[in-house]
């Protein structure tokens, strides 16, 4: 019936109006990308356009459709695509602290509930899940992305799939997710962004390609191709990405779009000028051109020249309508939108009761010696620009959140302890640099620094804190500090801040440190001198309410790291599951290490303490030996050997000893989640399957070797019980 369908339309089209298609100018609110789209409205109305995106709400909405439905010669309804990454009004935690709960069915539930605001808006198309590997914490996207592992980060994009697409693309509800950025972009040199990446095909294959292909099979409706070059041939221009591997090896049949200006950018690569490089585009295979405009200037000269087969923009158009056709545009092209539906759905109880339920899980409790969680009835000094702080805490990439309606902490806190012995003093800003934060912050200065000398605050600071039992300092990154084009070559705390903690330890006061950042920071002095560390991210709307839970024990922490924190930079790329060398670190000196720190992470990949403790029994194997054919039972006891009921996450890692090329020492495969009260126990059984054993032998062929195998089971990568078995 589809192919039917548009078959009959595509007959009417002119080249032009098959072209106008596959333009996806920005219009409306926001801006991410260095341009804006010019003459939008007019192009709608000429049939050059395709959709846009940045433009919600019902009106802003309507009026656009309208446009394209009554001006346009044949009335092809538009996509409305937008950025909504971490929910849509009703904001979540960053897509790093989502992960960091590694709750996949609450995951799920955040993209629905996302998916669910995002269309009463008028939108009908999200530019995620962003499943970038990530494994450079300078690189300030990796608080957009599930963090290091290529396992979970698999899971977690099917998880956001599901949840945005629902069941039926058809009902008003669902929208097409955009699964990004196509490919390998979490890998560029040195964490700065936009830089090149240059990966052997096995990594790519093992490491860094598994979480879109996982996006792929559950169905994703699109895909967006990234910035960066690969191996010398930049995504957007590359053929054997977008056509030989992502289409004609996984199967894709839905649409790609460039990233904003990625192909005028192709200009920058150096591949060619505005024609060359509109049709390395699309002949690659991007059907949509994201804002340079260069598919409606530049195509039908070069079909015009015959340096173009127009067969080629036939099938770009086809698969955007396509996309049209599979969210049912061509039979309702307003979807249902209606002031009325916008206000029952957006931001109603239960998306705040599930941003809530999110926060408290995404935070992860990295260090405690008995400093939490705090009594109510303890004197306590809140210190720090993120007591009271509201703008930072939906992050960044949350563009249609209103940040003033998100809980501060402080309001929370009041709120919860309206009888209470807290005192506050701000204690430095954000960052000591009034240009620098704006420069962060473009769409206004909304953070306007104290005009106190930082000595003053200091000072005011350390007074409060004297008069205390117990500090709590809430400092970290203001939200511009990640995202995109936030690369940081030193991932410590502002200089500022430090002063301030070391003025606090100095009291001799048990130090509580609150954070707020979008990517692992290093914190080693912070660590070394600190009572408590709580990670909290960006936690989003309900922020203030889940940090004021867990600090004062109404929610006892689960979060676990899903991104290795290192002891320092000079560590980076720092992650689990590294290979062992040849010289695997010892005491010796000829060995794989560093003279000045120790080869271990800060804190470890799969690292979140509680506020109880959790003691695993030895692994019991169902069998020691195994054939192919056979599952692997592997089962412990787990018992809450602390004061509090708590939730922990029982993480299953294995090692293949032995292969015809080498293996990582730890690789994810499984987790549970098991909740538990004070006292106690659960026995748990993970099913480990020939599929979890396999990998890309010396012939790139994806199978399993015979030989033997460890697997490990405990509360993180780094903190393991261990059993070995043996594959035939
Ligand atoms: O979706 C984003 C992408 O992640 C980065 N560049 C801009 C796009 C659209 O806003």
């Amino acid at each position: 019936k589809m192919d039917a369908y548009i078959k009959g339309l595509m007959a009417k089209m002119t080249l032009d109006e098959k072209i106008g298609q596959l333009n996806l100018p920005s219009i409306g609110f926001d801006v991410t990308g260095p341009i804006l789209s010019q003459g939008v409205e007019e192009k709608i109305e000429q049939g050059l356009v395709g959709g846009v995106f940045n433009t919600y709400t019902p009106v802003a909405v309507r009026k656009l459709q309208e446009l394209a439905l009554k001006k346009s010669r044949l009335k092809i309804p538009l996509l409305f695509g937008y950025d909504v990454i971490h929910g849509h009004r009703t904001i979540f935690p960053i897509p790093l602290g989502l992960a960091a709960t590694w709750d996949l069915p609450l995951i799920q539930k955040t993209a629905r509930a996302a998916a669910d605001e995002a269309t009463a808006d008028g939108l009908n198309w999200v530019f995620s899940p962003m499943v970038d590997i990530a494994r450079d914490p300078r690189w300030g996207r990796v608080s957009e992305g599930s963090g290091e592992d290529t396992w979970l980060g698999s899971k977690i994009a099917v998880a956001m799939v599901k949840g945005y697409q629902g069941n039926d693309l058809r009902k008003d509800d669902a929208v097409l997710a955009c699964v990004k950025h196509f490919a390998l972009y979490g890998a560029i040199e040195s964490g700065r962004d936009y830089n090149v990446v240059d990966m052997s095909e096995r990594k790519m294959m093992e490491t860094y390609l598994p979480p879109y292909k996982a996006a792929v099979d559950a169905g994703v409706a699109t895909v967006m191709s990234s910035f960066n070059e690969i191996n010398g041939v930049p995504a957007a221009a590359n053929h054997w990405l977008l056509t030989d591997l992502l289409r004609k090896k996984w199967g894709f049949n839905g649409m790609v779009a460039t990233d904003y200006t990625a192909i005028m950018e192709l200009m920058n690569h150096g591949v060619g000028d505005a024609a060359e490089v509109s049709k390395l585009a699309l002949v690659a295979g991007n059907d949509m051109d994201m804002v340079s405009d260069l598919y409606i200037t530049q195509l039908k000269k070069l079909v015009q020249a015959k340096k173009l087969d127009v067969a080629v923009i036939d099938l770009a158009c086809r698969r955007v309508l396509e996309s049209k056709y599979r969210l049912g545009l061509f039979d309702d092209p307003y979807r249902n939108i209606s002031e009325a539906r916008a206000q029952k759905n957006i931001m109603n109880a239960e998306k705040l009761d599930l941003a809530k339920q999110a926060a408290e899980k995404s935070i992860v409790l990295l260090k405690n010696d008995n400093a939490l969680p705090l009594k109510a009835g303890q004197k306590i000094a809140f210190v720090g620009p993120m007591v009271k702080d509201q703008r930072d805490l939906i992050g960044n990439w949350s563009g249609a959140g209103d940040w003033k309606k998100a809980v501060t902490f402080w309001d929370a806190l009041q709120a919860q302890y309206p009888d209470n012995n807290f005192t506050y003093a701000k204690g430095c800003n954000v960052l000591d640099n009034q240009e620098l934060i704006n420069k962060l912050n473009p769409h206004g200065a909304e953070i306007v620094l104290d005009s106190r000398t930082p000595q003053q605050m200091i000072d005011e600071a350390v007074a409060t804190a004297k008069d205390a039992d117990v500090v709590v300092a809430f400092v970290g990154e203001t939200f511009g500090m990640s995202g995109e084009a936030a690369s940081r070559s030193d991932i410590t705390l502002p200089q500022n801040q430090q002063t301030l903690l070391k003025a606090l330890r100095a009291t001799g006061k048990p130090v509580v440190l609150v954070l707020m950042n979008g990517r692992p920071l290093v914190l080693q002095w912070e660590n070394d001198n600190m009572a408590a560390i709580v990670e909290t991210w960006f936690a989003g709307t309900k922020a203030g309410d889940a940090i004021t839970d867990v600090l004062f024990g109404k929610y006892n922490p689960s979060g676990k790291l899903t991104m290795t924190f290192p002891r320092s930079v000079g560590q980076i790329p720092l992650y689990y599951s590294a290979k062992n060398t040849g010289r695997p670190m010892s005491e010796e000196k000829y060995t794989s290490k560093y003279l000045d720190i120790p080869n271990t992470p800060l804190y470890a990949f799969g690292h979140g303490l509680s506020y109880t403790t959790f003691g695993y029994s030895d692994i019991k194997l169902s069998k020691t030996t195994i054939k192919a054919t056979d599952n692997l039972q592997a089962t412990v006891t787990i018992t809450n050997t602390g004061k509090y009921d708590g939730e922990e996450t029982a993480q299953l890692y294995i090692r293949d000893m032995i292969g015809s090329v080498t293996r990582p020492v730890k690789e994810l495969k499984g987790f549970q989640k098991v909740f538990l009260k004070a006292g106690e126990s659960k026995t748990i059984t993970f099913t480990l399957t020939n599929n979890d054993l396999k990998f890309y032998d010396i012939n790139m062929k994806y199978t399993t070797e015979p030989g033997d195998f460890k697997l490990f089971i405990g509360t993180s990568s780094a903190d393991v019980k261990e059993a070995a078995f043996k594959l035939l």
